[in-house]
């Protein structure tokens, strides 16, 4: 029977910054048949993490299922803690691999904040190691999405930053590599995880694209101006494996 795994994406709202857009994002988007919710970071601005709790009463008046949600650039290091203290109902992969099983399919859930190849001047002048933790976060992925490939029917690879492919066009080709990560994008040739979900990229025209075999989305709000529905086919599971 041809099947599919229901997804639902989105990053970036900033809230209160683009509270309008966020709603009417979500009550134009068809919850109805959605396994899975991912957040893909920076739901909230500047370290607003209480905005949080509007984050959720809005998802919740459509959809009930599970939220697995990565952390952005301003959902702040230091703040981490507090979030998942305050929401924990929504369950943060943070440098984290979680198994699920969705419709008989058991899928690995690999997320992380990112990578970027060159820290922005903040990160640089701010976090004296930063070089080295985005060296040792690649080091990181690349050991959790080869585990999760052992052991699922279907990989997601959820990080905030980018992975520097076509879904960064749009965005000046001088910044990308402020964006995101072209290290990334080997590693991913490499495992070919069946998904990429990024966010961060608010001026992105291109939305999705593949990288071999694997699919990547940019559900930046700003960008997309909607949710991204993401489907997997079940029936394609012999293509990826
Ligand atoms: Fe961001």
């Amino acid at each position: 029977m041809r099947q599919s795994i229901n997804l639902a994406a989105v990053s970036d709202a900033h809230l209160p910054k683009y509270l309008d857009l966020f709603k009417s994002a979500v009550s134009a988007f068809d919850f109805s048949d959605v396994d899975l919710l991912i957040l893909a970071g920076d739901m909230v601005f500047k370290g607003k993490i209480e905005e949080y709790g509007e984050v959720l009463s809005i998802i919740k008046s459509q959809y009930n299922g599970p939220i697995y949600a990565v952390f952005g650039n301003e959902e702040y290091q230091e703040l981490e803690e507090e979030i998942r203290r305050k929401y924990p109902e929504i369950l943060w992969l943070n440098d984290s691999y979680e198994q699920i099983e969705v419709k008989g399919a058991r899928i690995g859930l690999v997320g992380s904040r990112g990578v970027l190849d060159k820290p922005t001047s903040w990160q640089a002048k701010h976090i004296p190691n930063i070089t080295a933790v985005y060296a040792e976060r690649l080091i990181r992925i690349r050991e959790l999405l080869i585990k999760a490939k052992r052991e699922n029917n279907y990989v997601i690879l959820i990080t905030h930053y980018a992975v520097i492919c076509d879904t960064l066009k749009g965005e000046k080709p001088q910044i990308w590599r402020y964006l995101g990560s072209a290290r990334l994008k080997t590693i991913i040739k490499k495992i070919r995880p069946t998904l990429v979900i990024h966010g961060h990229a608010h001026n992105s025209s291109v939305f999705s694209t593949r990288i071999e075999s694997t699919y990547v989305y940019n559900v930046a709000l700003p960008a997309t101006k909607r949710v991204t529905r993401i489907e997997v086919k079940k029936i394609d599971l012999s293509l990826f494996f």
